[in-house]
């Protein structure tokens, strides 16, 4: 959104996406908490084929409650790509909000409130770990190492100012949605969380960060693996690179430009 324009806008209907792989146990009582903290709210999970039948329970709560929808996917795919779907689902029905949470309960759908509260001053909000009052509870260092260190490295490669770029709790306007390319994005992993950010700070929306308690899962296994970390650390250098270079070729053209003459 352009400098200084106001968010206006009314932000409802929400819809929060929660991509689902192997979270039978998880997604029940996640429900009831979202629905609890927000009972105006729809929901849509999209599942990848869960072998655990998390496609089955999610059928269950969808022919239960009309709030919640599902989509069937065939394999897992990614994460990226599921919120793809689900975002285009729901840019086709109308939703003024488009939220992404994990169906492991790590965000707390108590904190959405604040989180959708907060889209009245930005077009993208973040559930943010890594500012003032954020938090993380109960995840192993090399956790909290390695998710210190994506954000670092993200943030220097790009030169953007957001301090939980690969947060995966958070809420979008969906004009934001509708401008960014979304066909072009191809990351999957937690990737697709940085992916997004910077082609939101790149369009030229007003990203902003509020605080969240992550909590780390209880039941059933995280997806996190090597592939996912490479695939983060090779495409953020690659648009590290790219960036840097543009901004060079702009200065460099910036100094021509403004050379002065010289009489020999
Ligand atoms: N449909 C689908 N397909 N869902 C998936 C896939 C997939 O291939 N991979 C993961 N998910 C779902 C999980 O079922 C869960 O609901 C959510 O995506 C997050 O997956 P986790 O595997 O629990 O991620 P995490 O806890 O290790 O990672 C967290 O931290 C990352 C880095 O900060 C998440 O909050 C990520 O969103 C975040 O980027
Ligand atoms: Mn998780």
């Amino acid at each position: 959104m352009a400098e200084g324009k106001p968010h206006t806008g009314a932000i409802d209907p929400v819809l929060v996406i929660i991509p689902t792989y192997n979270e039978r146990e998880n997604l029940t009582p996640l429900l009831e908490r979202l629905h609890a903290a927000l009972p105006q709210v729809h929901a849509l999970v999209v599942d990848d084929g869960s072998p655990d039948g998390t496609g089955e329970v999610a059928d269950e709560l969808a022919a239960a409650d009309s709030r919640v929808h599902v989509l069937h996917r065939t394999q897992k795919a990614g994460l990226g790509a599921a919120y793809i779907t689900g975002f285009r689902w729901g840019i086709d029905r109308g939703y003024a909000t488009l939220v992404e949470m994990d169906a492991d309960g790590s965000h707390a759908p108590e904190d959405l409130p604040r989180v959708l509260a907060a889209l009245a001053d930005a077009d993208l909000v973040i559930g943010s770990r890594y500012v003032p009052g954020g938090a993380v509870v109960n995840w192993p260092r090399h956790r909290q190492l390695l998710s210190r260190v994506a954000n670092l490295y993200s943030q220097l490669a790009l030169g953007v100012r957001v301090n939980d770029i690969t947060a995966g709790f958070r809420a979008y306007r969906r004009p934001v949605l509708e401008k960014l390319a979304l066909d072009e994005v191809t990351s999957q992993g937690y990737c697709f969380q940085i992916d997004l950010t910077w082609r939101t700070v790149q369009a030229g929306f007003d990203v902003l960060e509020v605080p969240i308690t992550f909590t780390e899962r209880e039941s059933g296994e995280s997806k996190m693996s090597g592939s996912i970390v490479g695939e983060a650390a090779l495409k953020v250098a690659q648009w590290g690179l790219r960036h840097r270079a543009e901004q060079l070729r702009t200065l460099l053209r910036g100094l021509r430009s403004s050379r002065s003459r010289v009489r020999r």
